[in-house]
């Protein structure tokens, strides 16, 4: 059987390095794994004015989440943390009260970045909102992705084989994580 996978880009810009770690883990998904963007640039700065009535653009979103299976983060680390429209996208998909999106909705988790530390203490920070919004989330494997110059292609090769072999089993993992979660979780819950 096949399972939806939203991934959101934390970041938004043009020549992201993340967004060619996410084109990498396209291809690399094995093919039970159908895989689609949800993007999140369009959204307002959330406040719970709008939780009355969210905007078509917010409504939308939280749509998209609904109708995958589970969510895969690719996100950069800025300022030690995850991008502030990333946070946003999460605020809105998590409300209104009562309706959060990602409650028992697996996830996972990974991202690159030039420096060594590899967006580890983005994930950190981003893990402990998940947990909060109730998403059982992938524990092992992590990965730390050190962007080197050239590692990933703007089509998405991965120019080091080793790092290719790595990353084709962690979304081999995921698929397994999802796999048991949902086995457990009822399609509607
Ligand atoms: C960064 N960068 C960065 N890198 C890191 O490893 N830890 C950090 O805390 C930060 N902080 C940070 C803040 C801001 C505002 C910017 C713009 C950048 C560097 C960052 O890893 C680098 O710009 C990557 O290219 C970001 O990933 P994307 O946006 O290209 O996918």
């Amino acid at each position: 059987t096949t399972h939806k996978v939203g991934y959101l880009i934390g970041s938004l810009a043009k020549a992201s390095i993340n967004r060619k770690l996410a084109t990498a883990l396209v291809q690399l998904a094995p093919p039970e794994l159908e895989m689609s963007e949800i993007s999140f640039k369009d959204l307002p700065l959330y406040s719970y004015d709008y939780d009355a009535d969210f905007p078509p653009v917010a409504r939308a979103f939280k749509d998209a989440i609904a109708s995958v299976e589970a969510v895969l983060f690719v996100t950069p680390e800025y300022n030690r943390s995850v991008p502030g429209g990333l946070k946003n996208a999460i605020d809105w998909a998590s409300r209104p009260y009562g309706k959060n999106s990602f409650a028992r909705k697996p996830s996972a988790v990974i991202g690159t970045s030039p420096g060594t530390i590899g967006t580890a203490v983005a994930q950190q920070s981003l893990r402990s909102v998940l947990s909060f919004c109730n998403s059982p989330q992938m524990n092992a494997p992590e990965a730390y992705i050190q962007f080197t110059p050239g590692l990933i292609t703007d089509s998405g090769e991965v120019t080091v084989e080793s790092t290719e072999q790595f990353l084709r089993n962690y979304m081999a993992e995921f698929h397994m994580f999802i796999a048991r979660v949902l086995q457990v979780l009822p399609k509607d819950a």
